[in-house]
């Protein structure tokens, strides 16, 4: 088999077999196959899409490139959540202490920045000397000890992933519902869970934008999961504005801790307690999702929350005084508001928009061997429906370089629709619950 006949079959609309899947995958990742000729496969699957039978070979040969996990030796049941991704989205974050306290085991693989979105890995690692990159024995250790750990692709689990999942970040091929499901799928059905909480966004900063294509992504990760014996929920969400009021990498970490202490914006609090929610139902914590929302609560309120966040961190070779001063973490040298050019209400958000001026500040990168500024973000200060003042400040920016202040300021001025009445309706936080069945 060559690559570049797989490349050109796919460029002209044919459908692989799994021997074909397996020989583009296995090369790729061993690192047989060069990065034009996946990132070429990867455009080509991009514009042309992948069939049923594609997803499930490739998402089957991606979680059979590492280990598949498996955690007998620490009782309880296992679960955890997985994001598609959105400006601002820092729910894992907050969801994994507060399962951890509440009784459950949180084996968590999570990605890095990926197109305009940021990542779990990178905001975790704002954290001076947070490791994201434990070996085996050592993510088994943390997990033990403390319900919960939380790391990135590695060479020993889903590598497939994590090469393709960094290429896939600089070449314009992330909003592809196969490549989204193999991608999501291969990590978390590697991680030895016994269900999965799935939060597939929709709006102007979600990779689906059209809330019926984040159905289908939905169904069709459900689907897999419930195929490899797992129990799967799936919440379609909110990512028509950023979550909450801070993006950027300390920025987020401070406001989970927020959160985690009972305070932060409403939007992201409702959202962490909901999936929290449906993470102790899945994993048989409690009988039903309102005693799960009552667990969540009274892990924040307890303080066992806070306290699980500060223990995995230090556990993860963090410093976990961050908990207590959150001045430890990278900051941002100076801060500038964007003004509102006309008054009125804020009618919608450009939210994809708001993520590329993040990372344009150097919050993202736009090449695989960027390096982050987990410093820079924004402070957004108005939600969709707000009334706004001329002049009054949208957003405020975070900023180290003056270089790209412009153009970022700019863009986010042009990212708020300003119109003379609210909009008829609010978007709402959730939009829809897909649970086996519905
Ligand atoms: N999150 C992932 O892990 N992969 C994707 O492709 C998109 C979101």
């Amino acid at each position: 088999m060559r690559a570049v006949d797989l490349i050109r079959k796919k460029r002209d609309g044919g459908e692989h077999s799994r021997p074909e899947i397996e020989f583009l995958i296995s090369s790729y990742t061993r690192g047989d196959l060069p990065d034009y000729q996946m990132a070429a496969w990867l455009m080509a699957s991009w514009l042309r899409g992948l069939g049923g039978a594609e997803i499930a070979f490739l998402t089957e040969t991606m979680l059979h490139s590492g280990e598949v996990l498996e955690h007998a030796s620490i009782p309880g049941k296992k679960v955890d959540k997985h994001s598609t991704g959105g400006v601002g989205d820092k729910t894992s974050l907050i969801l994994a202490p507060i399962v951890a306290a509440g009784g459950l085991t949180v084996p968590m693989i999570s990605g890095r920045g990926l197109g305009h979105t940021g990542g779990t890995l990178d905001k975790l690692e704002s954290i001076p000397g947070f490791n994201t990159a434990l070996s085996l024995p050592e993510f088994r250790r943390v997990l033990a000890a403390c319900g919960m750990g939380l790391i990135g692709q590695t060479a020993e689990i889903a590598p497939a992933d994590k090469k393709i999942y960094a290429l896939r970040d600089a070449t314009a091929t992330v909003e592809s519902i196969g490549l989204i499901c193999a991608s999501i799928m291969s990590k978390k059905m590697a991680e030895g869970i016994d269900a999965l909480v799935l939060d597939v966004k929709t709006g102007s900063g979600a990779f689906m934008k059209r809330e019926e294509d984040a159905v289908q992504l939905a169904e069709v990760m459900a689907d897999t999961g419930r195929r490899m014996g797992k129990k799967v929920v799936a919440l379609i969400t909110d990512m028509s504005q950023p979550l909450g009021r801070m993006a950027g990498h300390s920025n987020e970490v401070v406001e989970s801790l927020e959160v985690l202490r009972g305070g932060g914006p409403a939007d992201l609090r409702d959202l962490s307690i909901e999936l929290s929610a449906w993470m102790f139902f899945l994993g048989e914590a409690t009988r039903s999702v309102a005693q799960g929302r009552a667990l969540a609560q009274e892990m924040i309120s307890s303080g066992a929350a806070t306290a699980k966040f500060r223990q995995s961190i230090e556990l993860q070779g963090g410093d976990p005084r961050v908990v207590e001063n959150p001045k430890l973490l990278p900051q941002a040298r100076t801060r500038v508001d964007v003004p509102s050019p006309a008054a009125g209400f804020i009618t919608a958000t450009n939210c994809e928009q708001l993520g590329i001026a993040l990372a344009i500040l150097g919050g993202g990168r736009a090449k695989k061997e960027d390096h982050i500024d987990a410093g820079v973000g924004l402070e957004f200060h108005l939600r969709i429906g707000d009334r706004v003042a001329s002049g009054q400040p949208l957003a405020t920016i975070h900023y180290n370089a003056d270089a790209k202040l412009d153009e970022a300021h700019t863009m986010i001025t042009e990212s708020y629709e300003i119109g003379a009445q609210p909009p008829p309706e609010l978007p709402p936080l959730i939009r829809r619950v897909i649970q086996p069945g519905s």
